[in-house]
């Protein structure tokens, strides 16, 4: 695809189908991602793409959790201040305000996308090392948007959601992943249902204006 239809499709996807990722793409798409940029070239980067019967029952254990409102714990929360300024506050509470508008009233859509990990094929969970300045969470950032603009142009649907990291036990568990590595974020992959009435378009939800974001200064 030409770099701006690949960057145009870049919506997320809250219900994939049942249709496996081949392996050879996941690992075409992570082996060009790590080309991304990093502060001095430092890779603190790890992606562990967790499939098949180990993301199988890793999304048993997460509905487990769900089902006993076990509150969310996800690793930055512990790292990272929680506390968000007025700026992106303000952006929130106006998505929060309008979100069961976009949805139509339909929150139990959202809802049961995200509590079904979205049927996703395939995870990327990326990782930092525990101790890492916030310099190595800005490049996590930079990956994760090179993997999924890369699996956009490989024809995939994907699905950034920290909802997916909420319970990081389990993610160690069943993606192999070290005590010293902070599980960061998690990209779902797959193909984009189409007919699923929680990736219909109308529920996209619009940026801010502009002029909001931008100012060029002579
Ligand atoms: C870091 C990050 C975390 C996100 N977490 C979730 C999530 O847990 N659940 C969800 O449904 N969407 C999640 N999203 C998707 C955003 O809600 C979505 O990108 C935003 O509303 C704009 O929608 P669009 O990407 O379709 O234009 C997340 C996106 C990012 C970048």
């Amino acid at each position: 695809m030409e770099f701006n239809d690949v960057y145009d499709h870049e919506r997320v996807t809250r219900k994939f189908t049942n249709r496996k990722v081949n392996e050879k793409v996941l690992a075409r798409i992570v082996k060009k991602a790590q080309e991304s940029p990093s502060l001095l070239n430092s890779q603190p980067w790890r992606i562990y793409m967790v499939t098949e019967n180990a993301l199988s029952s890793l999304k048993r254990e997460v509905k487990q959790q769900l089902d006993e409102n076990v509150k969310p714990h996800e690793d930055f929360a512990t790292t990272l201040s929680l506390n968000w300024d007025s700026y992106p506050s303000q952006n929130m509470a106006a998505v929060g305000a309008t979100l069961p508008y976009f949805f139509h009233n339909k929150m139990d859509l959202f809802k049961d996308a995200n509590d079904t990990m979205f049927n996703a094929q395939a995870v990327a969970y990326l990782t930092i090392p525990r101790s890492s300045p916030a310099w190595s969470v800005f490049d996590l950032g930079i990956l994760a948007q090179s993997i999924m603009l890369l699996a956009i142009d490989e024809g995939l649907g994907v699905m950034p959601a920290h909802s997916m990291v909420a319970y990081p036990e389990i993610v160690r568990k069943y993606g192999q992943i070290p005590e010293d590595e902070l599980v960061g974020m998690a990209i779902g992959l797959g193909y984009k249902d189409k007919l699923a009435e929680v990736n219909d378009p109308k529920f996209f939800p619009e940026r801010l204006p502009f002029e909001k974001v931008y100012k060029l200064v002579k």
